[in-house]
């Protein structure tokens, strides 16, 4: 019960700051609602991202251990579930103390790619999580590139859609926007508008939209394991603050109330 008034007060308190502090970019980035605290999710973010990006990214940082104890995949004592966790989500060897790293060779990947895919331990910091999680919902079709897909916020990206037999085929349908050339005249550019699903996935768009916000909440998470104890730990500071400047004044009332 107090873990889940520490939630809620947590989840007020970072959508009051995101709202403060919205980005105003260029781009337009659609908002991420993941939840730290759902440790379901969680879980499911960890299935996805073994099964799909693994093959080519690693989380260095990362233990299968350490990942299963802070996503509850442990017993009512706390201890690791081993043996589940290797069945479902550890692919690479049969120790639970071994990192998350992608089989891929570097220098193939490399070759194979033209660059190779980054090691997204921190990427949920460095992109940010809006950014994500329009990333992994906006890959459209596109002929002229080698994977045969473009990326609305990562343009000529190098990287195929790997979800796209859950997703589906989306299209771009574009718009006309007014510009204006160095001389000051007026001429039409062709924009992408919105995108438009052509062929359907295996998931409904509701379904692959929560889908990546779990993906996106388990790297979220990755990113900044001691996240959620900061911040819990910080409502409490600030709780106490507060408690704290109220004796101050109480008290300071208390001296000076003979000296006037
Ligand atoms: C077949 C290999 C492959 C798979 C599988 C793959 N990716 Fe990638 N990914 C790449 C490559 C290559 C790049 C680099 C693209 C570039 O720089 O143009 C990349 C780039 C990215 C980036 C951008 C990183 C940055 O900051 O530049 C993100 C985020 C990302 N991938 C997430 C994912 C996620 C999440 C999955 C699983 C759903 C996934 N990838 C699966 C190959 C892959």
């Amino acid at each position: 019960m107090k873990a889940i008034k520490t939630c809620l007060l947590l989840a007020i308190v970072t959508t009051f700051i995101g709202q403060v502090f919205a980005s105003q970019g260029g781009v337009h980035l659609d908002k991420v609602k993941n939840n730290l605290c759902d440790k379901a999710s969680l879980q499911r973010g960890a299935s996805l991202y073994v099964n799909y990006c693994m093959g080519c990214h690693s989380l260095q940082f990362v233990r299968f251990n350490d990942m299963a104890k802070d996503i509850g995949i442990v017993d009512k004592k706390g201890n690791v579930l081993e043996k589940l966790v290797n069945e479902n989500l550890n692919f690479i060897s049969d120790k639970v103390t071994e990192p998350l790293l992608s089989a891929i060779p570097k220098k193939d990947a490399q070759a194979w790619f033209g660059v190779a895919p980054p090691d997204l331990s921190l990427v949920a910091r460095s992109r940010g999580k809006d950014w994500l999680y329009t990333y992994l919902r906006t890959f459209y079709e596109d002929p002229q590139k080698p994977w045969g897909v473009n990326n609305m916020v990562f343009p000529d990206v190098g990287m195929p859609h790997i979800l796209l037999s859950l997703q589906g085929v989306q299209v771009p349908v574009y718009t006309s926007i007014e510009m204006f050339d160095d001389e000051g005249k007026p001429y039409q550019k062709k924009v992408i508008d919105h995108l438009e699903l052509k062929t359907p996935g295996t998931l409904s768009k509701e379904e692959y939209d929560k889908a990546i916000t779990d993906l996106v909440n388990f790297l979220d998470y990755v990113g900044e394991p001691h996240k959620l104890e900061r911040e819990k730990l910080g409502v409490w500071v600030l709780l106490f603050l507060v408690v704290f400047t109220l004796f101050a004044y109480l008290l300071k009332r208390e001296y000076w109330k003979d000296v006037h």
